[in-house]
C-alpha cells in the first residue's frame, strides 16, 4: 500500500501539449484546489496525458499541496463499465493539516454522479456549468470522495465538483475563477397560475370552437340523423369557458395599472419607452437574425418578447371582442348586446366569424413558436423556459448583468 509520494521533479516540465488544466468547479465542501489536487491523484508512472497536464497544474498553481501517487495495487482504472478511476490514498490534506485516507472516483460526470448521493440542486449546478464549460470547448473530469472508514472498508461517495480539461486548441474560460449560476425569483405565482389558466381555456375554446366551424362528428354528406344535443354541449362549453376567458382578460388588465409586482406592470410588456429601448430591440433583433453574437441580457423579457406579448394580449382582445359579436347577434335583447353585435351588422356575419376563426389560427402559430422557444431556453441555454413559468425562476450567471436588474450576486 502506497502512502503520498511526492512528485518527481521532472513531472512540473514539460507535458502533452495537447491537453490543458482550465481551473476547478468545486460545490464548495472542500476549499479551492482541493479539488484540483484531488484530481491530480494518480497511479505512479502514469502516461496519461491528462494525468501529466493534471501534476503540471497542481505544480504551478498549488505548490504547497503534495501530489499523492500510488502503487497499481490502490488504483482501479477506468473501464467501459465503469467510466470512473478508483484511487486509494492515504494522509491526503483535505482539509488544513487534517490528512484522511480517501477513496478518490475521478471519470466522466455523469457516472460520477450516478454514484454519488448528490441533491437536485447540486445536480442542476453542476450540469449547468459543464455545458457552458463544454460550450467554450472544455470537459469535466468530475471528482468525489469516499472515507476509508476502516480496513477494506469504504464509507459513501460524495460528490466535490470537476475540473475543467481542454484537450487540443481552447479558448480560456471567461470570468475565470469559481463559477457559479444564481436562481433568481421572477414570476410570481399569480402570474404562474394565470398563464396555465390560459393555456386551459385557449386549449379548450380552440377545440369547441373548432368543432363548431367544422362539426366532424355525426352523419357525413349531408344524411340526417339524430346526434341529440351534441353540438349545443359543444356551444355550451365554448361560450361558458369564453366568459370565464374575459373575466381573467380583465383581472391582468387590472393587474397591469396597479400591481405591485413590477413583471405584471403594463410597462414591462413595453419596449419603446426611450432611444435606449429601441437600441436594445435593434441589438435583440440583430442577435435572433444571427447578425450579433451577443444580445442584451434580460431579467425579463428581452424587448422582442415585450413586443411579442403586446401582440399576442391584443388578439386575445379582439377574439374577445369578435367572441362577444358573434354570442350578441343571438341576444340582442338589450342595449349591450345590440352594441355588442354592431360589428357584425357592418361587415357581415360571415366576416366575423371568418375573422375569428383566422384569429384562432395566428394564436396556435404564436403558441407552437412560443413552446418551441421555451423549450430550446430550458435545453439550450439553460437558462429556465417551461420550468420558469413552473416555479417562478430563472438561471443567470454570478456577476452577470441583466440592463432590467440589478447585478446578479
Ligand atoms: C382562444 C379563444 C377562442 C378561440 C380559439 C375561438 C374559436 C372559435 C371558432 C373556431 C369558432 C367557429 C367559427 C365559425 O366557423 O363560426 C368560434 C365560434 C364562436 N365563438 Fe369562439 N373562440 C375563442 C374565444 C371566444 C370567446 C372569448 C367568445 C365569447 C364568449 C367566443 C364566442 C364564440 C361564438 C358566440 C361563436 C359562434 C358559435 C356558433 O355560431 O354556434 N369565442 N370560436
Amino acid at each position: 500500500m502506497a502512502g503520498i509520494v511526492p512528485l518527481p521533479a521532472a513531472t512540473a516540465g514539460p507535458t502533452h501539449p495537447e491537453v490543458h488544466v482550465g481551473g476547478e468547479f468545486t460545490l464548495g465542501r472542500l476549499s479551492e484546489g482541493v479539488v484540483l489536487g484531488l484530481a491530480a491523484v494518480t497511479c505512479v508512472g502514469s502516461q496519461d496525458p491528462v494525468d501529466q497536464a493534471l501534476a503540471v497544474a497542481v505544480a504551478k498553481d498549488r505548490p504547497d499541496l503534495e501530489k499523492p501517487q500510488v502503487d497499481s495495487a490502490d488504483f482501479d482504472p477506468a473501464s467501459p463499465k465503469h467510466r470512473y478511476s478508483l484511487t486509494m490514498v492515504r494522509y491526503f490534506p483535505l482539509e488544513g493539516d487534517d490528512r484522511s485516507d480517501v477513496v478518490v472516483m475521478r471519470g466522466s460526470l455523469e457516472a460520477v454522479m450516478a454514484e454519488t448521493n448528490v441533491s437536485r440542486k447540486d445536480k442542476g449546478l453542476l450540469r449547468r456549468n459543464a455545458v457552458w464549460a463544454q460550450a467554450h470547448g472544455w470537459r469535466p473530469l468530475a471528482v468525489a470522495t469516499a472515507p476509508v472508514t476502516g480496513r477494506d472498508q469504504v464509507g459513501p461517495f460524495t460528490m466535490q465538483g470537476f475540473v475543467y480539461i481542454g484537450i487540443g486548441p481552447t479558448k480560456p474560460l471567461p470570468n475565470s475563477g469559481p463559477s457559479n449560476w444564481a436562481w433568481v425569483q421572477v414570476w410570481s405565482a399569480s402570474l404562474r397560475v394565470q398563464h396555465w389558466i390560459n393555456v386551459a381555456a385557449v386549449f379548450t375554446l380552440s377545440c369547441t370552437g373548432y368543432i363548431i366551424m367544422d362539426p366532424f362528428f355525426g352523419p357525413a354528406g349531408g344524411q340526417s340523423a339524430d346526434v341529440g344535443f351534441q353540438m349545443g354541449w359543444v356551444r355550451m362549453v365554448h361560450f361558458t369557458v369564453g366568459f370565464l376567458w374575459i373575466v381573467l382578460g380583465l383581472t391582468r388588465v387590472v393587474a397591469a395599472f396597479t400591481s405591485r409586482d413590477r413583471h405584471q406592470r403594463w410597462n414591462e410588456w413595453w419596449p419603446l419607452k426611450s432611444k435606449q429601448d429601441v437600441k436594445y430591440l435593434g441589438e435583440v433583433l440583430g442577435h435572433y437574425a444571427l447578425i450579433k453574437n451577443h444580445a442584451p441580457l434580460f431579467l425579463g423579457h428581452n424587448p422582442l418578447q415585450q413586443l411579442t406579448y403586446t401582440a399576442v394580449y391584443l388578439a386575445c382582445g379582439v377574439q374577445m371582442f369578435t367572441g362577444l359579436t358573434l354570442f350578441g347577434l343571438y341576444h340582442q335583447t338589450n342595449w349591450f348586446w345590440e352594441l355588442m353585435a354592431t360589428p357584425a351588422h357592418w361587415v357581415g356575419i360571415p366576416f366575423i366569424r371568418l375573422f375569428h376563426t383566422m384569429m384562432m389560427f395566428c394564436l396556435w402559430a404564436f403558441v407552437i413558436v412560443h413552446v418551441y422557444l421555451a423549450v430550446r431556453a430550458d435545453s439550450l441555454e439553460r437558462h429556465g423556459g417551461i420550468s420558469s413559468m413552473i416555479n417562478g425562476g430563472v438561471w443567470l450567471r454570478q456577476g452577470a448583468k441583466p440592463v432590467d436588474a440589478p447585478e446578479i450576486g
